[in-house]
């Protein structure tokens, strides 16, 4: 589906974002290794999500939604064939998750499959600390498809090149059906869903700084509640703070810290944003965000913060070019690594609009404030975030702007559109 944006005269009213897909995977996997029933509110209807649920259904969990985004999870019979072939579609957390999951399974073999663009994604970030733990893994250059031949595992102590929160959470997961006890140490914090969940449920998981540790040991099926995924609502966030005449509450958005960088970088742009009402639930802190058109200006990002906002650097691009001075992103180079390289591909396409902005190798230069003309075609690269992104710019372009195959935001967030539209 290719889709035209016009320039916006004002975003207005309030929306509930919708539930976040790194918790939605989570409670999907974890619960199936429960071995019993439990119920999930709010789980993401995103493509990426789906493929976890069709995991975890070809594993022998039952499944079923009993209303729109409930879902009861019943994983007695989970885990009882010792071959099993899964197709984790475009989903790079799914495939790097149950890789840890089905390495610490003895009897079990797994062939991990993807589409297109997860087949030239990297594996041996997860590859490397599985087979120091012991697990016999075979890949096509480190690349997927992945078989996965289960075994007994040993724990290990491992320090994280970088920080992922996937990597971490594949090393955790085959620690959980490991005796003795796993460590895993990032350079920095990446979300911490994992740790959570895991110890809402009940495993013994600890943290200790930039450090986790894991011990065999058996989740207990729970009832877990999904709350809005951030991610998504950073679309909104720049939108209304970039759009004249704009004013907007984002309810029910996921406050967990590791996640929150984007409000932190918002707000040392000058963004008019408020938190209105925190609470927290199963383990995660939740609440709205209201947040009014501004005057921003450029900020340097880098370091620890990255991991904390690494799938909002696209729209904060966008954002940067909408900030008098000289935005600069460093130590992002893991960007090139997602479901485009979105260093090159985003400068591509924000330069076709009349963004001033410069690929470095790990990061981007912006000049800002740009006065977008648009009026041209846009490529979203297969990226569901890239697609979103360029919306959000195509709202302040002088001409409409033409996004080739938007269909791919049904990967992350299915009810952008309609969203983003009730509130024009
Ligand atoms: C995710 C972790 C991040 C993020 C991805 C989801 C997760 O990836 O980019 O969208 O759910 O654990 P990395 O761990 O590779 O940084």
């Amino acid at each position: 589906m290719n889709l035209t944006v016009n320039k916006s005269s004002g975003l207005n009213g309030e929306i509930v974002i919708p539930s976040d897909k790194s918790i939605s995977h989570r409670s999907a996997m974890f619960l199936a290794l429960t071995g019993g029933k439990a119920e999930i509110n709010n789980f993401s209807t995103g493509a990426d999500c789906i493929s976890t649920l069709n995991i975890i259904k070809a594993l022998g969990c039952e499944a079923e939604f009993i209303s729109d985004k409930h879902l009861v999870v019943d994983s007695k019979n989970a885990f009882k064939k010792d071959l099993y072939r899964l197709d984790c579609g475009n989903s790079g957390t799914s495939m790097r998750l149950f890789s840890g999951i089905l390495a610490s399974r003895p009897e079990t073999e797994a062939e991990l499959y993807g589409d297109e663009s997860l087949s030239k994604r990297p594996m041996r970030r997860i590859i490397n600390p599985l087979e120091l733990m012991g697990a016999k893994i075979k890949h096509k250059d480190f690349k997927s498809p992945l078989t996965i031949f289960g075994k007994e595992l040993f724990p290990i102590d491992y320090k994280t090149p970088i920080a992922s929160a996937q990597v971490k959470s594949c090393i955790l997961l085959a620690g959980l059906n490991t005796y003795g006890e796993t460590r895993v140490t990032e350079p920095y914090v990446s979300r911490d869903h994992t740790e959570r969940m895991l110890k809402y449920l009940g495993a013994d998981i600890n943290v200790k700084g930039n450090t986790v540790s894991i011990k065999k040991s058996q989740p207990e099926p729970k009832n877990i509640s999904v709350c809005g995924d951030i991610s998504s609502a950073a679309f909104f966030m720049t939108a209304a703070a970039i759009t004249p005449n704009s004013d907007v509450i984002l309810r029910n958005v996921g406050l967990n810290q590791t996640r929150t960088g984007i409000i932190d970088i918002l707000n040392q742009m000058g963004a008019e944003i408020e938190i209105l009402d925190e609470k927290t639930e199963c383990n995660e802190e939740v609440g709205d965000i209201r947040i009014r058109t501004s005057e921003l200006k450029a900020v340097t990002i880098e370091g620890e913060i990255i991991p904390r906002l690494i799938d909002e650097l696209p729209v904060i691009a966008v954002a940067a070019t909408q900030a008098s001075g000289t935005t600069v992103i460093k130590d992002a180079g893991d960007l090139r690594n997602k479901e485009s390289d979105r260093i090159k591909c985003l400068v591509t396409e924000l330069r076709k609009l009349g963004a001033n902005i410069e690929e470095t190798q790990d990061g981007f230069i912006i000049e800002g404030k740009s006065r977008l003309n648009g009026g041209c075609e846009v490529e979203c690269y297969h990226d569901h975030r890239l697609a979103m992104s360029f919306y959000t710019a195509g709202l302040v372009c002088e001409k409409p702007v033409l996004i080739n195959e938007f269909q791919w935001v049904d990967i992350s967030f299915p009810e952008f559109l309609p969203l983003i539209e009730s509130l024009s």
